[in-house]
């Protein structure tokens, strides 16, 4: 296999031939059906997909998020969100369509290309995992992107290089998202990872042409819709993470939706202040112990439960590097001594949290537990993934950090639905309407 490029050849890489996994998530029995409304502001409004777009012959710009970890020999570190587009990839060239990739990588400084920041790794596994080539053309837009995309024949794929190395992309510049529109017939948008950012490629450009949601889109945003509009009662939120001031919005928003919110991580320690407690060294943001006092006291008006950590792990400081060795004590929540900071949660809440979570019907994940990074400071959060793992609800992890827990934990295929977008997800449970979603509505 060989990744052609417009500047320069990559290595040629041993392909793997056909994989049979190309499906990226288990199969669920999720409740809500494949079309679905979704809100946004005013009337509800229906989503547009790939099953309805007659792709045969047509050059297709599908925006995907690429946006995968590489290590220092370019190999691709993790593929989960490749793997995750491959269902509409695969339905795309199988239509017979000239298919066009768009994705960033990073935050390059949108000077131009930039090695580091290139989508040549993403390329090369992308060629693995769908068995076949595919060119990279290091243009995004103009004559020399033009003429790549005229030399693809039916179920061709082509993959611009990193859509961010021009600027005008973050800028959603309308002259950049009419160029990379008059590249092709239709647009589908395949990035929930980028959906919460208003870019040229993940909203500009379905100014000017057909638009439709590829089948990750389509699945993410009925999955999390589904989940907040009409969950399987009772539905649990577990949040957790380092900081309160990340999480103001989707706290306030999961206590209206859930009937109970789960609060641990590093951003406990500021609800445990909030409650009269001394904290010692833990993580603490007293800028926000009004708001913890707040949201306490509306869990207590709308009746619902809201559970904080009543031990944990505490040290003398926090690990460096990261999983280096340490030793802790469990302490209860309310006497953690002050030279000591606080940083999993202890074994009497793992109980609780587990317990919460497994009499749920839905739990929606979102956060670690505590420095999951760190093997001693790791088991509060297996300790959630294994209830999670074990129950019979409807689990959703958020992306991010919690994703990354439950696949390196080994339970990713325990769950029912896994998404790909950190930021996006946390944006949607928020209520926002994500940019990149709005613009596949009722087109
Ligand atoms: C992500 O990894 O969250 C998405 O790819 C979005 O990336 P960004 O935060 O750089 O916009």
């Amino acid at each position: 296999l060989l990744v052609r490029q417009r500047v320069g050849l990559l290595e040629p890489c041993e392909g793997l031939g056909e994989d049979p996994s190309l499906t990226a998530f288990p199969e669920t029995s999720l409740p809500w059906q494949a079309r679905f409304s979704f809100r946004q502001e005013g009337p509800m409004a229906e989503i547009k997909t790939i099953d309805e777009l007659d792709a045969r012959g047509k050059r297709v710009l599908v925006r995907v998020d690429f946006n995968a970890p590489v290590d220092a020999d370019g190999n691709v570190t993790d593929d989960t969100r490749i793997r995750a587009a491959l269902p509409t990839i695969n339905k795309l060239i199988g239509d017979g369509a000239r298919v066009i990739l768009t994705s960033h990588r990073g935050r390059p400084a949108g000077e131009g290309f930039e090695e580091s920041f290139s989508l040549g790794p993403i390329a090369r596994r992308l060629q693995e995992l769908l068995g076949r080539d595919i060119v990279l053309s290091r243009e995004l837009i103009g004559p020399a992107a033009q003429e790549a995309v005229d030399a693809l024949e039916d179920g061709d794929v082509l993959l611009l290089e990193n859509i961010r190395f021009d600027k005008r992309e973050k800028k959603n510049d309308p002259e950049f998202a009419r160029a990379l529109a008059d590249l092709a017939d239709a647009y589908v948008n395949d990035a929930f990872g980028t959906a919460h950012r208003a870019h040229a490629s993940t909203a500009g450009v379905a100014a000017y042409l057909p638009s439709y949601a590829g089948y990750l889109m389509e699945r993410e945003v009925a999955t999390l819709t589904g989940m907040l509009d009409e969950p399987r009662r009772p539905l649990v939120a577990i949040l957790g993470g380092s900081k309160v001031s990340d999480k103001i919005k989707v706290i306030d928003a999961l206590l209206e939706k859930a009937d109970t919110l789960i609060i641990g991580g590093g951003m406990a320690y500021t609800f445990i202040k909030a409650q009269g407690y001394e904290v010692g060294k833990s993580l603490c943001d007293d800028s926000k112990l009004d708001y913890c006092k707040e949201m306490m006291a509306k869990a207590e008006s709308l009746g619902k439960k809201l559970l904080l950590p009543v031990d944990t792990a505490v040290s003398v400081s926090f690990p460096e590097p990261i999983d280096a060795e340490i030793s802790v004590e469990y302490v209860e929540s309310k006497n953690i001594p002050a030279d000591k900071m606080g940083l999993d949660i202890g074994p009497k809440t793992q109980e609780i949290f587990a317990e919460a979570a497994k009499s749920a019907k839905t739990v929606v994940w979102n956060g670690p537990m505590g420095v999951f990074e760190n093997p001693v400071l790791a088991k509060g959060t297996i300790a959630v993934a294994k209830a999670l793992a074990e129950t019979d609800a409807t689990t959703i992890i958020g992306g991010g950090d919690s994703a990354a827990a439950v696949m390196q934990l080994g339970f990713a295929d325990k769950m029912s639905h896994i998404s790909t977008g950190g930021g996006a997800s946390l944006e949607y449970l928020e209520g926002k309407t994500l940019p990149g979603v709005a613009v596949i509505a009722d087109k």
